[in-house]
């Protein structure tokens, strides 16, 4: 076994998972995020898939949870109680779906079995599992999930949560919860009902700050919180804290049978369980199913519990049955999480980006972390201040967020804040540019530090990425490590070097084929007739982004007519204060700019910017469903042309686009009359346009 190897890494993956397991269910005292832990048993399930010659029984992917802790009584269970298998994001519901139809058909079920009853979602509480037990309709046992089949007996506890009945009404005598969907009959002789413990956030806040008063450890998170308060010795622990119980299903069901999902909730409701109603959700297709998901995930801050995402389960009965199980988790259900746009991980390292002005960035390099379905590796810090201000060390950890497409960013460090006593020296900006070695200055005035050298290869590099970018001149193809591996052997060091590129040249670098090369070759020969903004953007010039290289294009119509702009003129102009007025002014006439522009004028063209006039201009679009063009691109193309995009439907929508399991969008456009249009026909429609 050879470091490095998946081997040596499924076996490293285990025992970091079962550590961490270990943490998280014994000790209610996790040591890494949710996220962080999905990563981990994600990379774990990916790596076993794909050598399946290193399977292992005793792989923390094949088990539920830990074992019990000893000092509680143990409940040996007839039907174990699963776990779930995860997805994340929208398209890998739409994959659950596609799997079950098609385990489905292979037993001999067409599709239609699937639709008549269709799915229930709900939502999934960030809690403890636990089981109760019913005899004869009184409550005689609880336990936690354990490892599935052994749970701890923590019945004394249970008995202390108001919302844990224990005696089942009989069916005419005391009424069960007022809900207009329970449905009543007498309690079965067995029953086994399983469902979250959980704090509300409020409750958790408050137990947190007497807890921090008195010098008590605090709990990271209401699951740990919920665990931790129910996992007691002494059960008058367990009665001090409010806790609260939602039920989603049932173990033994003894003289009953349940055709669906549903009728179980109603069954539930009827003898007084709580279900969640407000977060359950009858869909008849996957689409639904994701229309619950996005409204649940805009709105599951308001509620007054956590929540980290659905569980979909198959609503019929005999079809879950005919689905089972594979190890630990059914295939009739699933988890679809919420990604996080925040996480805690921690910094490895902290190293020092030179950008396009020379300006020198800090930047986090982490312990990978998935954030909103994206891995996260690093995360700028801005700047010096900015890292002294929030007390960011390496070794540190730390919360990070992506918001939009935004860079991912360190919002806090954990270890400040919780005043860690062996943490590192604080981090200080180098003295000299780490690339080129000259000296750095601190820009007056400014928070940022900036690399001296003139001819610094980190900022030519980052020039020229800038020069090719999707909104400058857009040569597909000519990444960061073509161009860096241009400026270090001195093929290339400004823009118009670019355009003296031959086939053989690019042939002959590390890295690229015959037929990269002749791409790329094609795309210097596109970019030379750039639009009079483009041109503008491309330079790079500070303060002067896409926006503002459009407003110079319109007022002064040519590049002789911004060449010549004195900062007088160019405060005439509405949107352009003194600041712009000034970088602009001074680029052009500096032996530099002239430089750049002269040469760069003698390789292209530059043309008439186009007036986008398609059937997209002025139209407000809607997308819903799945796209085989990333939703992200497909908006983009919109607004490019014209248009504009809005979240939801409104009578201002003038077309709705539908990708794969639409959802019910597609009926709400019908009633509003909005036209709904395929994929493919969005494309026809902007592809006349885009040029
Ligand atoms: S159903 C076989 N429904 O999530 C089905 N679980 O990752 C198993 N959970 O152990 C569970 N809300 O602790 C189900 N509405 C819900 C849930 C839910 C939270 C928890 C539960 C379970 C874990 C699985």
């Amino acid at each position: 076994m050879t470091r490095g190897s998946p081997e040596s890494r499924i076996k490293e993956l285990r025992h970091l998972i079962r550590h961490h397991n270990e943490r998280y269910y014994r000790e209610d005292a996790p040591e890494i995020s949710d996220a962080e832990y999905d990563a981990l048993f994600r990379e774990l399930e990916r790596l076993e898939e794909a050598h399946p010659g290193l399977f292992d029984p005793e792989s923390p992917t094949q088990r539920v949870g830990a074992e019990p802790v000893e000092a509680f009584g143990t409940v040996v269970r007839e039907l174990p109680m699963l776990s779930l298998q995860n997805a994340f994001g929208e398209d890998e519901l739409g994959a659950f779906d596609t799997r079950v139809k098609r385990f489905l058909k292979g037993r001999g079920f067409p599709v239609s079995a699937v639709t008549a009853s269709g799915y229930v979602a709900e939502v999934k509480i960030d809690g403890l599992a636990v089981e109760l037990t019913y005899e004869r309709g009184r409550f005689v046992r609880g336990a936690t999930r354990g490892d599935g089949i052994r749970g701890e007996d923590v019945t004394g506890n249970l008995r202390t949560i108001r919302d844990v009945p224990l005696e089942i009404p009989r069916k005419g005598t005391a009424a069960g919860r007022r809900s207009p969907l329970a449905i009543r009959k007498d309690p079965p002789r067995t029953l086994d009902v399983r469902g979250e413990v959980y704090m509300d956030r409020r409750d958790l806040e408050k137990m947190n700050r007497g807890r921090e008063r008195r010098g008590e450890s605090v709990f990271a998170n209401p699951r740990n919180a919920a665990a931790g308060s129910v996992r007691q010795l002494d059960p008058r622990v367990t009665a001090s804290r409010r806790l609260s119980l939602w039920v989603y299903g049932t173990g033994r069901v003894e003289g009953l049978s349940l055709a669906t999902h549903w009728e179980e909730l109603g069954l539930l409701a009827g003898w007084g369980f709580r279900v969640n109603w407000e977060g359950t959700c009858l869909c008849r297709d996957i689409g639904e199913v994701i229309d619950f998901y996005r409204s649940l995930e805009a709105g599951k801050d308001s509620l007054p519990f956590e929540v980290d995402g659905i569980v979909v389960k198959v609503n019929d009965r005999n079809l879950q049955r005919e689905l089972g199980e594979i190890s630990r988790s059914p295939r009739w259900a699933v988890a679809a999480k919420f990604s996080p746009d925040r996480a805690e991980t921690s910094v490895t390292d902290i190293v020092v980006s030179v950008g396009r002005m020379g300006t020198l960035t800090p930047v986090a390099i982490l312990s990978p972390v998935n954030v909103r379905g994206v891995t996260v590796r690093r995360a700028t810090l801005h700047n010096q201040d900015l890292v002294e201000e929030k007390d960011i060390r390496v070794g540190d950890r730390v919360m990070i967020q992506r918001a939009g497409d935004v860079i991912p960013e360190v919002v806090e460090s954990i270890s400040a804040r919780q005043g860690d006593p062996g943490r590192r020296e604080p981090f200080r900006m180098p003295e000299t540019c780490p690339v080129c070695s000259s000296p750095v200055e601190r820009v007056p005035g400014e928070s940022a530090h900036r690399c001296t050298g003139r001819g610094c290869s980190a900022k030519r590099k980052e020039s020229l990425r800038h020069f090719v970018s999707k909104d400058a001149f857009d040569i597909e193809g000519m990444g960061t490590k073509i161009l860096s591996v241009l400026v270090d052997g001195g093929l290339v060091s400004e823009p118009a070097d670019l355009y003296a590129l031959d086939r053989a040249t690019l042939a002959g670098l590390e890295r690229l084929g015959d037929k990269s090369a002749d791409n790329l070759v094609r795309a210097i020969e596109r970019s030379r007739t750039p639009t009079l903004s483009r041109f503008v953007y491309g330079l790079g010039i500070p303060h002067v982004g896409r926006h503002l290289s459009e407003v110079l294009a319109r007022h002064f119509g040519s590049i002789d007519a911004i060449r010549a702009a004195t900062p007088e003129t160019l405060l005439e102009i509405h949107e352009i204060g003194p600041e712009v007025a000034e970088s602009v002014s001074s680029f052009f006439p500096s032996d530099e700019g002239r430089r750049i522009v002269d040469r760069l004028l003698r390789e292209v063209t530059i043309r008439p910017e186009q007036r986008r006039e398609g059937k997209v201009s002025g139209k407000t679009f809607v997308f819903t469903g799945t796209l085989d063009t990333p939703r992200a691109k497909a908006q983009e193309i919109v607004r490019r042309q014209g248009g504009a995009v809005a979240a939801g439907l409104s009578r201002k929508v003038h077309f709705l686009v539908a990708g794969e399991n639409p959802g019910s969008k597609i009926e709400k456009a019908r009633e509003l009359g909005i036209p709904v249009i395929s994929e493919k026909e969005f494309r026809e429609m902007t592809e006349e346009a885009e040029t």
